[in-house]
């Protein structure tokens, strides 16, 4: 079966969340770094529907420029739809134009960044199937406590949903909860939702209700049930995003050893699910790999380093100890221990970038050496340079505030603790003395030296200890 090309999807991202007690909103809240919007997004984006959008309320200025980032990035056509203020999440589809509402409707909360999109699929081709006009995503909980209860009949068709606030203790004890994913056939259900109303414990308009409202219309309603219930764990206090977090830790650990990755220590190893590993690498504990990081084959990385944003890592390379953070390591590369690589550090093969460096915004080609105390910034390094201990670009002019380049040709030998003051070139195998304040180009196969002539003072030592006598 195939989903509908005129798919609509509301996404609820309008609340407070006064439970998180944050100044952010509760949707913009990261989870591996992304958003729990993001998540949902990326979740229904996977369905190609016509159009999202997303109700924003509280914090609607944060949540919407997010939006507008989120649909430059992806091309998917996302809308904010103002709800304010909050009455609930009747209300909040309530907001939603009526030119939504021409097909099938799929209503999706902000706070449940777990959902899979073989989820909404399967919940979207079963209200399909079955011809339903509204259909509920359901889970079975062990411990549904907090929930909206589903009640249903015989037939499984559901008539009702009561909040936990309104339930009585008899149908608190139902287990069958409402996941707050719905299929409406939208013409059928537009008409109901001027019926809602806020006569309940919260004094809220329930979206909920048009479960009761649907079924006393005599439309068709059927429930869908979630096959993993950690799907719908919903972000609603600080212990529940701790709980995200360790769910889909563990679910892209899981899938990573079946890929053939070693995690040497799943309980001390973080690893988001946009994260690829390739086979017979090795992660040592108190690693952080998060956002679309691709990690090769046969690597090590760890213990205690951070891969995160567009990085990758080449085969057979060994990242110890160590930042890289949007940044490339080329294949059989030595990263570490203790070096900082970040914003668009770019090192091709076999190059080592050694204890205490930091590369940022700079390119080194292949078989060169940064082994020692090193700040590269705003640099270009070729082939088969050597970058001696301590040296550094002066890349920053702090009354200008402009940042220049510097230009290492192949083959170049920069002595140790250099400073090459930007912007400033060195010619293919030139060589800068140690100890030298290059400000000017160093032409080809030169030696640079640019430091104080060492004088001796014979007997000074005497001296001064015979006139202390
Ligand atoms: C809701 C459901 C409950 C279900 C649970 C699943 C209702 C009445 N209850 O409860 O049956 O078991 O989700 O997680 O629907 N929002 C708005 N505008 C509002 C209120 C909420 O946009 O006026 C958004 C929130 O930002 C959130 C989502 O709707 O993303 C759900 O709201 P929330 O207050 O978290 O509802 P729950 O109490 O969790
Ligand atoms: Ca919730």
């Amino acid at each position: 079966m195939s989903l509908p090309s005129n798919l609509q999807v509301i996404v609820l991202a309008a609340g407070k969340g006064t439970r998180l007690k944050s100044d952010l909103p509760k949707v913009l809240h990261p989870l591996f770094g992304k958003p729990l919007l993001g998540w949902v997004l990326d979740a229904v984006a996977a369905l190609s529907p016509q159009a999202v959008h997303v109700v924003v309320g509280h914090g609607r200025e944060q949540v919407e420029s997010y939006l507008t980032a989120y649909q430059q990035k992806t091309g998917l056509s996302v809308t904010p739809v103002v709800q304010d203020p909050p009455l609930g999440t009747g209300h909040a589809v309530m907001q939603v134009p009526g030119s939504v509402w021409g097909g099938p409707v799929l209503v999706v909360a902000g706070d449940v960044p777990l959902i899979c999109p073989q989820t909404l699929t399967q919940l979207v081709e079963g209200h399909q199937a079955r011809k339903a006009q509204l259909t509920v995503l359901t889970a079975n909980l062990l411990n549904p406590t907090g929930y909206g209860r589903v009640i249903a009949d015989a037939h499984g068709r559901p008539f009702l949903i009561v909040e936990e606030k309104d339930a009585t203790p008899e149908q608190r004890a139902f287990h069958t909860v409402n996941t707050g994913v719905f299929c409406f056939e939208g013409p059928a259900i537009a008409p109901l939702l001027s019926q809602l109303s806020n006569r309940n414990a919260q004094a809220e308009y329930y979206l909920t209700d048009l479960v009761e409202l649907a079924s006393e219309a005599d439309l068709c309603t059927a429930a869908v049930p979630l096959k993993d219930a950690c799907e719908m764990t919903g972000v609603n206090t600080r212990a529940q995003l701790a709980e995200c977090h360790e769910h889909l830790r563990r679910r892209t650990l899981t899938r990573l050893e079946s890929e053939g990755v070693t995690i040497l220590d799943p309980a001390q190893t973080w690893i988001s699910p946009e994260a690829q590993l390739g086979a017979d690498t090795t992660v040592y504990p108190g690693c952080v790999i998060e956002g679309p990081v691709v990690v090769g084959r046969h690597v090590t990385v760890g213990p205690h380093t951070v891969l995160r944003g567009q990085t990758v890592i080449g085969d057979r390379s060994w990242v110890c100890q160590s930042h890289v953070v949007n940044s490339v390591v080329g294949e059989d590369g030595i990263v570490g221990p203790f070096a900082h690589m970040r914003d668009g550090a770019a090192v091709d093969r076999n190059v080592k970038v050694g204890n205490f460096v930091e590369l940022k915004n700079a390119t080194v080609g292949a078989d060169s050496f940064v082994s020692h105390l090193a700040y590269v910034g705003d640099a270009t390094l070729g082939q088969d340079v050597n970058w001696g201990a301590g040296s550094i670009t002066a890349n920053y002019n702090h009354l200008t505030k402009v940042k220049a380049r510097t230009e290492v040709a192949d083959h170049a030998s920069i002595g140790s603790n250099c400073v090459l003051i930007a912007p400033v070139s060195v010619g293919e195998q030139a060589m800068v003395a140690a100890g030298s304040v290059i400000t000017k180009p160093v032409e080809a196969h030169a030696l640079a030296v640019a430091r104080a002539k060492q004088t001796d003072i014979p007997g000074w030592v005497q001296q001064k200890l015979n006139v202390k006598d």
